[in-house]
């Protein structure tokens, strides 16, 4: 029935808890994944296994419909050997008594359990993040289970940390982020090129070449070749189809935490999130003063030093973490708090608002209220502006850095996209609530306010000297 091919091979053979496969389209990704999933089904007793995809509407029509993969269970279930339930799209094989279910990560309910054994995720980079905090419990539950990870990359997200926790021989690039290969994660990368289902000279691997050679010379011509790269080479991009083109992990992000010192102003803001992420930062301003050809440039920068990035239970258990956070980070409290403005009204139920439910919180907790003060409601403004913010300024560093202790904004701010709606932009908002108060000097106004592409990376050193932060 399934006859993998040499690169699928090697990834069924490898005993690692945690397997990731960056591989581009067509690949063989989604036949390895069920495959995977049968050949323990049908050889293991009592296995509970899961295959997830980003949409329940895709888990049905690539796992049950499309006839390329039903054709590796339907002889199973042909032979009475399995039965495959349609409505809860689950394959039941009787000999051993294991499960096999399809699950979408956009039907979080769907996904808690326990006793898993295996958790296969197909599409990977397009899951929703909330899918992996919603499955963590069963897991929790599940001592012994493994998972596969499988998907083409998607900018510098997630599945770009899952890569890079397996990549032991340095094949993805890692963008400065500060994860280190873990034994227990395996990584494998793979091109389009990579499935060798077919023989070398058959006429299908030509046609198939020939296939991916055509979407290469298109994208070439319409001058998305970095696309190709992603979808095809499986290459992780920094630069397709973003709405933040500018940033760039390398130069705005700051790998390091920052302690401000006491003189320095402290800001803080909030995209307020129940079920979504709460999105909280700090961020601190600092004056610059560089010497360019005997001329004084002043401008001011800002460094965004902390962060909280959490559905919360309740604006109180906010407050209580944000307040811990103030301790970590050495200040006791803002200037103000920059917010969402519908943190400002009433709830639909008649309860107070979540800025009044806070202010209730910070009282009982520090004895007095906070500042705290609406941001723009137009939303292409603030994002606007804080593409301004990422302009580099004279010396070779951009206006606003990013430290280390902000993962999510730095990991987020890659995957906006112009005119997706569905977008993880959590933590983005939040920030951009506060980045429009902030005045704006531009360091050599007309010169520098479009930067090159290639920008020399900040000197780090030097600007975060002792004298203006504890670092
Ligand atoms: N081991 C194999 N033997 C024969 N054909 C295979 C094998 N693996 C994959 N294929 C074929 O290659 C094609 C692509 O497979 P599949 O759909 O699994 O790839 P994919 O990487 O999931 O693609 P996509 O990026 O479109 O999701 C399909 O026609 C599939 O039948
Ligand atoms: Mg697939």
């Amino acid at each position: 029935m399934y006859q993998p091919h040499v690169n699928q091979i090697k990834i069924h053979k490898s005993k690692a808890k945690n397997r990731v496969v960056v591989a581009g389209r067509r690949f063989g990704k989604s036949a390895l994944a069920l495959n995977e999933a049968i050949a323990r089904a049908v050889q293991v007793p009592r296995q509970v296994i899961w295959i997830v995809l980003p949409l329940y509407r895709q888990a049905k029509e690539i796992y049950w419909i499309d006839p390329d993969i039903t054709k590796y269970f339907m002889p199973l279930v042909h032979a009475g050997a399995a039965k495959a339930d349609k409505s809860e799209l689950s394959i039941h094989v009787h000999k051993t008594n294991s499960w096999i279910r399809l699950k979408g990560s956009d039907n979080y309910d769907s996904l808690r359990g326990s006793g898993l054994d295996l958790i296969i995720w197909d599409e990977v980079a397009d899951v929703k993040q909330e899918a992996f905090d919603t499955i963590e419990p069963a897991l929790a539950d599940s001592p012994n289970h493994k998972q596969l990870y499988i998907g083409t990359p998607k900018g510098l997200n997630w599945f770009h940390d899952f890569a890079l926790k397996g990549d032991h021989d340095g094949v993805i690039t890692k963008f400065n982020k500060p994860i280190k290969p873990h034994k227990d994660w395996q990584t494998w990368h793979f091109t389009s090129y990579d499935n060798k289902a077919w023989k070398e000279g058959s006429r299908e691997r030509t046609t198939f070449v020939e296939y991916i050679d055509e979407r290469r010379d298109e994208a070439k011509e319409k001058g998305k070749l970095a696309f190709f790269n992603q979808e095809y080479m499986a290459s992780f991009e920094e630069s397709a189809g973003r709405f933040f083109p500018q940033w760039f992990y390398k130069t705005h992000a700051y790998e390091g935490s920052i302690i401000p010192k006491k003189d320095f102003k402290v800001f803080e803001s909030i995209d307020w999130g129940r079920s979504a992420p709460s999105a909280w930062h700090a961020h601190v301003i600092s004056s610059e003063e560089v010497e360019i050809d005997s001329d004084i440039v002043k401008f001011n920068r800002i460094f965004t030093f902390a962060e909280i990035y959490n559905p919360m239970k309740s604006p109180h258990f906010l407050t209580e973490q944000i307040i811990e956070k103030r301790k970590a980070f050495g200040y006791s409290e803002p200037e103000k708090i920059l917010v969402d403005p519908s943190m400002f009204n009433a709830l639909s139920d008649g309860s107070q608002s979540i800025k009044d439910q806070m202010n209730e919180a910070f009282e009982e907790l520090i004895g007095h209220k906070q500042l705290f003060e609406t941001g723009t409601r137009n939303r292409k403004t603030r994002w606007a502006t804080m593409d301004n913010w990422m302009r580099v300024a004279v010396d070779g560093v951009p206006y606003w850095l990013i430290t280390t202790d902000c993962p999510n904004l730095a990991r987020t701010i890659p995957l906006m996209k112009p005119k997706d709606t569905d977008l993880e932009d959590h933590a983005v908002d939040g920030v951009s609530y506060f980045l429009p108060v902030v005045k704006w000097l531009d360091s050599k106004a007309g010169t520098v306010s479009r930067p090159r592409p290639q920008v020399t990376p900040p000197q780090h050193v030097n600007m975060l000297s002792p004298d203006k932060f504890v670092v």
